[in-house]
């Protein structure tokens, strides 16, 4: 075997999320009269929250902001966003994703979460898999956000392997930069594998049971 575990960002690879994190900072956004589209949202993707809200406040006009109002954007957000997760269930984690879940446990390999996320252990227990990977490696024990491979590394940590020994999978260009700057290899989905940001890109999280066997 190539590897002994994989390390899974959840928003964008376990379920998609992404599209909740757009809505969300979109009527943010519209209500501050800051321009924010789909170009701007792929920066996103893998950033905390507070980067996420600098990055959207690139393009904000207005009076200054105080760090409080900072915070008040991103709750206002975040409370948004939580909005939409209460109505995620099972139904959310798509067959495909859990079959190779399964058929990767099975072949022996450890499974993690490595995610920027702090609503992780909330979105795991809304699709079903709240207690049911090795390790949860999330946006609440880090300090730095991808592209700084934190969250890798306390995954691969919490796990007990040697970076070399784990696979990153990720749909973020930023997320498979903090892999491999954690010295792991990435294989890609979605908007990472468009840009060719992985050692693999894939058209689906399938071909990992491949990928794994080297
Ligand atoms: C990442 C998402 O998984 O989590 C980002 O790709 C998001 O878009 C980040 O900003 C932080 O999420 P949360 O749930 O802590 O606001
Ligand atoms: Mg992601």
């Amino acid at each position: 075997m190539e590897f002994d575990a994989v390390i899974f960002d959840l928003d964008g690879v376990i379920c998609s999320t992404d599209e909740y994190h757009y809505k969300a900072w979109k009527a943010m956004a519209d209500g501050m009269g800051i321009p924010f589209d789909r170009t701007i949202n792929n920066r996103l993707r893998g950033v905390s929250r507070m980067a996420s809200l600098e990055i959207i406040l690139e393009k904000y006009e207005g009076p200054a902001l105080s760090d409080g109002d900072k915070q008040r954007l991103a709750e206002q957000k975040n409370d948004l966003y939580r909005e939409s997760l209460h109505e995620m269930s099972t139904a959310d984690l798509p067959a495909e994703v859990k079959e190779t879940l399964d058929a990767l446990r099975a072949m022996g390999l450890k499974l993690a979460i490595g995610s920027s996320s702090k609503n992780t252990p909330f979105i795991l227990g809304q699709i079903g898999l709240g207690g049911w990977f090795d390790a949860v490696s999330d946006g609440n024990n880090i300090t730095r956000s991808k592209p700084d491979p934190e969250v890798f590394v306390k995954a691969a940590e919490m796990l007990g392997m040697p970076a070399d020994r784990c696979l990153v999978v990720e749909d973020a260009v930023s997320g498979a930069e903090a892999g491999h700057r954690g010295g792991m290899k990435v294989a890609c989905v979605g908007d990472a594998a468009k840009n060719g940001a992985g050692d693999w890109n894939m058209e689906s999280v399938r071909e990992l049971t491949d990928i794994v066997k080297g």
